[in-house]
């Protein structure tokens, strides 16, 4: 296996576990990961639980990795109610989530301002772990994979010198939050038209990026996805928010890592 593509599985909270309880959630998530080092375990509270979480795993001794959920791109100023990248760094996140499909769809955000969150992202040094996929009416219009190609290569042109891209999450809206998961044939079809555009740009980018899949994945269907062969991880919304619940899909990635190791 290469060792960039280390399995990873992202939860992304969203507006929920945002005080103690984040606490609780991450520390049971962790308790998990800690039997399973073959895989990168990284859980996204909201930013209110940032610090409190990253305090109590490293109470812990965890090595769970902790993100951000969005930021802004500058690093500070007169944007009420924003937080820069340095700042998610003080409150211990070393990854953050980018241009999630509902940041696109219920807050305007463009694939310019993706890319442009991305570059601050880098210069904070922070991981971006950044969310394309298409809605519904452009799958049913056989637009899929144009869609995909626009929304990464916005971020393509943005990279400039930086040696990684981070991690690049294919969501497919239409999959998000509606138990309707995408078959691990078509999503492994549009992850390996991810991949053939990382190579184009740099044949580096294509071997060592990790593309993760989300939209209802959970315990019960990670195996046939996570078992494709450019399906690299999960980005996991619902079925995060139960300790025991992720701790299945940590399993099933620890599992299939561990096979590949043997073959
Ligand atoms: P669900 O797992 O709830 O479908 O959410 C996926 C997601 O949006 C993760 O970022």
């Amino acid at each position: 296996m290469n060792p960039a593509r280390r399995p990873m599985i992202a939860g992304n909270w969203k507006m929920n576990a945002g005080g103690a309880d984040g606490c609780d959630l991450a520390t049971g998530v962790a308790r998990v990961a800690a039997e399973h080092d073959s895989v990168d375990v990284l859980v996204a509270p909201p930013y209110t639980a940032l610090a409190a979480v990253s305090h109590a795993l490293s109470e812990d001794k965890s090595d769970l990795a902790v993100a951000a959920q969005n930021m802004h791109f500058e690093e500070a100023g007169a944007y009420t109610g924003e937080v820069s990248a340095s700042m998610l760094k003080v409150a211990g996140a070393s990854w953050v989530i980018l241009g999630h499909s509902e940041r696109r769809q219920l807050f305007g955000e463009t694939d310019e301002l993706v890319a442009q969150k991305m570059t601050a992202a880098f210069g904070a040094g922070l991981a971006p772990i950044v969310c394309i996929g298409e809605l519904l009416e452009e799958r049913e219009a056989g637009q899929t994979l144009a869609v995909v190609t626009r929304q990464l290569k916005a971020v393509l042109d943005e990279l400039g010198g930086n040696p990684g891209l981070g991690v690049v999450a294919y969501e497919p809206v239409w999959a998000i939050g509606t138990g309707k998961v995408a078959s691990p044939e078509d999503a492994q079809e549009v992850h390996a038209h991810i991949r053939g555009l990382l190579s184009e740009a740099s044949a580096d980018l294509g071997r060592d990026t990790r593309i993760l899949y989300g939209g209802s994945m959970k315990g019960t269907n990670a195996e046939g996805l996570l078992g494709q062969a450019d399906i690299d991880g999960g980005l996991i919304g619902g079925a995060s928010l139960k300790a025991d619940g992720f701790g299945k899909i940590i399993e099933v990635a620890s599992k299939l890592a561990q096979q590949e190791k043997k073959d």
